[in-house]
């Protein structure tokens, strides 16, 4: 089948294409991707060449209604990552956020609803996966012996979780308004390699080989689910191959653990790979102000997609993030071009004095 992918220049999505086009011969894929500051066109640098004909790059916004539907009209299934996808940048201005989430996804929903149903009834064979995430569900306290079940109510406490709650909820209006063979996924944290260093895990990995300081917002027991990207593709491509129309499926790594913990592991890799003492390295932790509205923890029940699709995470927490301080170490110039330019702004305005 052909796929559209949007948002395939960013962590999870250039993972997930490389993933597709590994594993089924027989797919095409679109890529549809507005190079934001996330977007990086040399997260798929070796792909046209690895699978000659079997890839197209389509540089555009998802809220232009017009390409989307020409893009949708030659597809079978669209798998929708775009995103504005940070949350302290959701803090500082929640504007995009709105407009690529929520409305970028209703563009492209009703793009997919146009066309798939312009032979006459919507054809079910199509598929419209919408990549949502568990924050929709918002913060569960520390000691909830209970994990997000899907039937759980939608809670967003920041303007990202807010915008992408937005979207999930019209993915699952158009299925349940216009039949739309829509199917939403709310994974945890992804971490693993090409993931944009404004996030915690290669945030902390590159200011340690740097010997800058890592800043833990807060206490540092913020609690998250940990989940590799490459755990998170295989569910995704379940969910777009089996998943049934109108339903949600949670997808977590089964690896709860708080910043800190996270923090000292990536220290004790690196130190590993590079010879420097750890104790040097912890030295550098520094307990800055918290986040603004901090989700305590997040904690994901999936049992629904391993019972119904076969599911189970393949990468332990200690593995995953052994292979991605190495990547990270391998692929310094990777790292060193995508945080030159606008991001050295952020950081600035993000970090200093903070
Ligand atoms: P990312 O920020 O790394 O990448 C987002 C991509 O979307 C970029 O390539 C960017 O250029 C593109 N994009 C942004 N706005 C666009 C627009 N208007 N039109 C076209 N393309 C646009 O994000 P990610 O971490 O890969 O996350 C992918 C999806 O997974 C998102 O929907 C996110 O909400 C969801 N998710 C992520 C995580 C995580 O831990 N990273 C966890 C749960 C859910
Ligand atoms: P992040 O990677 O931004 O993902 P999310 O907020 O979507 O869960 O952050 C993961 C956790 O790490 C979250 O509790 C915030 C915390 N954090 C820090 O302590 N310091 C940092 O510099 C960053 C970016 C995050």
């Amino acid at each position: 089948m052909r796929i559209l992918v949007t948002g395939g220049c960013g962590f999870i999505g250039s993972n997930f294409i490389r993933h597709v086009l590994g594993g089924h011969p027989g797919d095409e894929v679109v890529n549809l991707d507005a190079l934001t500051y996330a977007g990086n066109l040399e997260n798929l640098a070796d792909v046209e060449a690895d699978y000659p004909g079997r890839y197209r790059f389509v540089r555009g916004d998802i809220c232009d209604a017009d390409l989307a539907r020409r893009l949708i009209d030659d597809s079978q299934a669209v798998v929708h990552f775009a995103a504005e996808s940070h949350v302290d940048r959701s803090i500082e201005d929640a504007s995009t956020f709105v407009r690529t989430n929520v409305l970028g996804t209703q563009v492209l929903l009703g793009a997919a609803h146009r066309s798939w149903t312009s032979g006459g009834g919507q054809d079910q064979e199509r598929r419209f996966v919408h990549v949502s995430t568990d924050e929709v569900y918002g913060p569960l306290a520390l000691d909830d012996p209970r994990g997000f079940a899907e039937d759980w109510p939608l809670n967003p406490q920041s303007p990202y979780s807010a915008s992408k709650a937005g979207g999930d909820h019209l993915a699952r209006a158009y299925h349940h308004t216009h039949g739309l063979p829509v199917v939403v996924t709310r994974c945890s944290n992804n971490y693993g390699l090409y993931q944009f260093p404004e996030k915690l895990v290669p945030l902390m990995i590159i200011n340690a080989l740097n010997g800058r300081e890592l800043p833990v917002y807060g206490d540092g027991l913020y609690v998250r689910d940990w989940l590799y990207v490459l755990d998170h593709c295989r569910a995704t491509d379940l969910v777009l191959r089996g998943g049934r129309p109108g339903e949600v499926y949670n997808v977590g790594g089964g690896s709860e653990q708080a910043n800190l913990t996270v923090v000292q592991e990536i220290i004790r890799l690196v130190a590993e790979c590079t010879g420097r003492p750890a104790e040097q390295m912890r030295g550098l932790i520094k307990h800055v102000k918290d986040r603004p509205g901090h989700d305590r923890r997040y904690a994901i029940n999936a049992g629904k997609i391993m019972s119904e699709l076969g599911y189970r995470p393949q990468m332990d927490f200690a593995r995953g993030m052994a292979q991605t301080v190495e990547w990270y170490l391998d692929n310094r110039a990777w790292c060193e071009r995508v945080t030159s330019g606008a991001y050295r702004g952020y950081y600035q305005r993000m970090y200093q004095g903070r």
